[in-house]
């Protein structure tokens, strides 16, 4: 596996394939969810290329970057054993200047549930995603479920700059009792952890009801916002897959999403119907 920091020498690097190339960006602290974004890679592309960097425009001013996990020696070994070839792995100046071009998330979708709780955090995200997508130029690209929103405004990106780039979403890698793999999971405690466990059992509510007919929304969110009402919810959300309000959950373009705070952690998770 070939480690590169600089945009430029990946640029030149990249100049002697004449290939596939499958792009799995991520902010270290690799876990089984990376894992299975890289394998769908490899299956789909003849070269993959993993990009960590903990991009600091995507954290608000109140929000503790330094606290976010880092494990950057077991995630190039990660990296190595799932079969990368390339793993880029820049530092934060050859990322971004000090007086910045930078892209704007829309104003609604930018700023509505994770966006709302969090204002400019998706300016961050989108920022960073089209410099790597610039950099690595890659056929396809592979973004998690999990993060709907973010896999939802990055499409909306590729599609409105006109970028010829694929989006692949990759289904969510959920722990055997339900909990969906996230590198925030770190921070939990025990105890936490296990309050956290409504998350997952408030989406098999919500699968439960609409297999028994329960189309409402109104009435799924209300069973849901009970099984989560212990934890500070941001957000129970039905919505289609183009992020619109649905009154009626719609088979095959549904997304029920929720965000809520375990102890002083933010977890988001959600189930396309
Ligand atoms: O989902 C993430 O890990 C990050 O938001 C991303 C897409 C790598 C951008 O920093």
């Amino acid at each position: 596996m070939k480690i590169i920091s600089s945009p430029l020498e990946l640029k030149n690097y990249l100049k002697n394939y004449n290939c596939s190339v499958g792009f799995v960006p991520t902010m270290g602290a690799l876990h089984e969810g990376h894992i299975s974004l890289i394998k769908k890679a490899k299956e789909q592309n003849d070269l993959v290329i993993v990009s960590i960097f903990l991009n600091p425009t995507q954290f608000l001013k109140d929000e503790d970057l330094d606290k976010y996990p880092k494990k950057d020696e077991a995630d190039k070994k990660l990296c190595q054993l799932s079969g990368v070839d390339v793993l880029f792995f820049p530092h934060v100046d050859d990322i971004y200047a000090e007086d910045e071009v930078s892209v704007l998330a829309p104003k609604v979708r930018g700023y509505v549930l994770e966006g709302s709780s969090r204002p400019g955090h998706f300016n961050g995200v989108l920022t960073v995603v089209i410099k790597l997508l610039n950099i690595v130029n890659p056929t396809r690209a592979y973004f998690g479920k999990k993060d709907a929103q973010q896999l939802n405004l990055i499409s909306l990106m590729v599609k409105q700059f006109f970028m010829s780039v694929e989006i692949v979403a990759v289904d969510t890698v959920r722990e055997k009792d339900g909990l969906a793999l996230s590198s925030r999971n770190a921070y939990l405690t025990p105890s936490q952890r296990e309050e956290a466990l409504k998350i997952a059992s408030s989406l098999r509510n919500a699968t439960v009801m609409v297999t028994r007919g329960v189309l409402d929304a109104k009435e799924i969110i209300s069973g849901m916002r009970e099984i989560l009402s212990p934890l500070h919810i941001f957000y129970v959300e039905i919505l289609n897959r183009d992020f619109n309000q649905l009154a009626h959950i719609e088979i095959g373009n549904t997304i029920i999403l929720v965000e809520v705070k375990v102890g002083t952690t933010r977890l988001l998770d959600n189930i396309w119907l």
